[in-house]
């Protein structure tokens, strides 16, 4: 790999073993990739923050990094394990707790940004149109290459905070702009109302691509809120890191501008195949006993609808909003908050309903209206989903 003076001298141990160590590694991987050079970021967002999922040697290995380097660029969390404030009244143990404590004084240590959110972008961390980042969580990857149109590869959590160290990443994939044009061409015949019907699409289409770059033509913009949720159903049926929608998604003229696009080879998708997706993605047809949404974590508008229809109802059984505590403190300023714990609901923030512990509350059915939640929360919390719009499940726990 070429490196620059000044990255061989962190390689060199110049500026301290902790950059050495990442640099290291970074080149390692560089190398796998047959990476020619690395390539400044701007920003970084990294994965592997709950003790759920990272367990005591992850704790170890940010203390561990936390003792011989700091981050030197904005880098962001993505959700931990219980929200941070109110543990106790959700019913998390205060063993896992204060693990997951740690592990974001660990993270704080070095500079990153404890936001606990996989929608940095709606807090903040948002890049401009082609500037290179490192972000990890698979959600936020899609979102930040086809929505933003910055790059970014599908980053681990430890790659992501290695390259937010050293200020670079290894220069591959989605970092070269001809690996971002379009694979695969879906002409979808619908029109999409519901965000479980544009998930429902993602979840579809994430199975068929795989980690190719499908190129969508829908009858309309399906607008930010579905977009996020299209990229996070996408990321987890499939290995997708960008996409691109006709007319709507930043570089979807530049995506077909090849010539092995081929705009009559489209694969065509109609109101029976996003159906028979929807009706796939429920494990069960009980009532839930927890509706849990913001997956990914909520915006401010999705929490304001989520107001709408919850005012002046008294639901009978628990509702969560999964998001940051910057957007829920804005839910809050708008009023929302009050009037969603008035229906008994939260707004829960730092964590989710795939990376907590939800499985050890006491819960048997959750409703999410999020494809990917509905297709890890059966595997990860080892609990019974029911997949459907807000309003109908918000219409279950009236
Ligand atoms: Fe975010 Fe958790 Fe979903 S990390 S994308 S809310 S699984």
């Amino acid at each position: 790999m070429q490196l620059t003076k000044y990255e061989e001298d962190m390689y060199n141990g110049e500026y301290g073993e902790g950059k050495a160590e990442c640099m290291e590694i970074l080149v390692s991987l560089g190398k796998i990739y047959n990476a020619e050079k690395m390539v400044p970021i701007t920003s970084a967002q990294v994965s592997g923050v709950s003790y759920k999922t990272i367990g005591d040697a992850g704790l170890d290995f940010v203390v561990d990094l936390g003792k011989k380097a700091d981050v030197e660029l904005e880098t962001m969390l993505n959700p931990a394990g219980v929200d941070i404030e109110n543990w106790k009244e959700l019913g998390f143990s205060e063993e896992f707790t204060k693990k997951q404590i740690d592990i974001i004084k660990g993270y704080e240590s070095i500079g990153v940004m404890s936001t606990c959110t996989c929608t940095p972008y709606l807090i903040g961390n948002t890049p401009l149109l082609h500037e290179h980042v490192a972000w990890s969580e698979s959600s936020a990857v899609c979102y930040v290459n086809s929505v933003i149109g910055a790059k970014s590869n599908r980053e681990g959590g430890p790659s992501a905070l290695l390259a937010a160290i050293v200020g670079r990443t290894p220069y591959y994939g989605n970092h070269i702009t001809d690996n971002r044009k379009a694979d695969m061409i879906f002409d979808v015949d619908y029109d999409f109302t519901t965000e479980a019907e544009i998930g429902a699409l993602g979840y579809y289409v994430g199975q068929i691509v795989n980690d190719k770059n499908p190129y969508f033509r829908l009858n309309s913009n399906p607008g930010r809120n579905n977009l996020k949720t299209l990229g996070a159903a996408l990321a987890s049926s499939g290995a997708v890191s960008i996409y691109h929608v006709e007319n709507v998604t930043p570089e979807a003229e530049f995506a077909k501008n090849h010539e092995t696009f081929n705009e009559t080879e489209v694969i065509n998708i109609d109101s029976e195949i996003i159906k028979e997706s929807l009706d796939g993605l429920s494990t069960t047809d009980k009532i839930p006993d927890l509706v849990c949404l913001g997956c990914p974590h909520a915006s401010i508008s999705e929490i304001q609808k989520v107001a709408t229809l919850v005012k002046g109802k008294k639901l009978k059984k628990d509702l969560w909003i999964c998001t940051s505590q910057a957007i829920k403190a804005i839910s809050k300023q708008c009023g929302y908050l009050d009037i969603i714990e008035a229906a008994g609901g939260k707004i829960v923030s730092d964590t989710c309903m795939v990376v907590a512990p939800v499985e050890e509350l006491d819960y048997e059915v959750i409703g999410v209206n999020s494809a990917k939640a509905a297709n890890y929360v059966p595997n990860m919390c080892k609990l019974d989903v029911v997949y459907d719009t807000v309003e109908n499940l918000i219409k279950l726990i009236s």
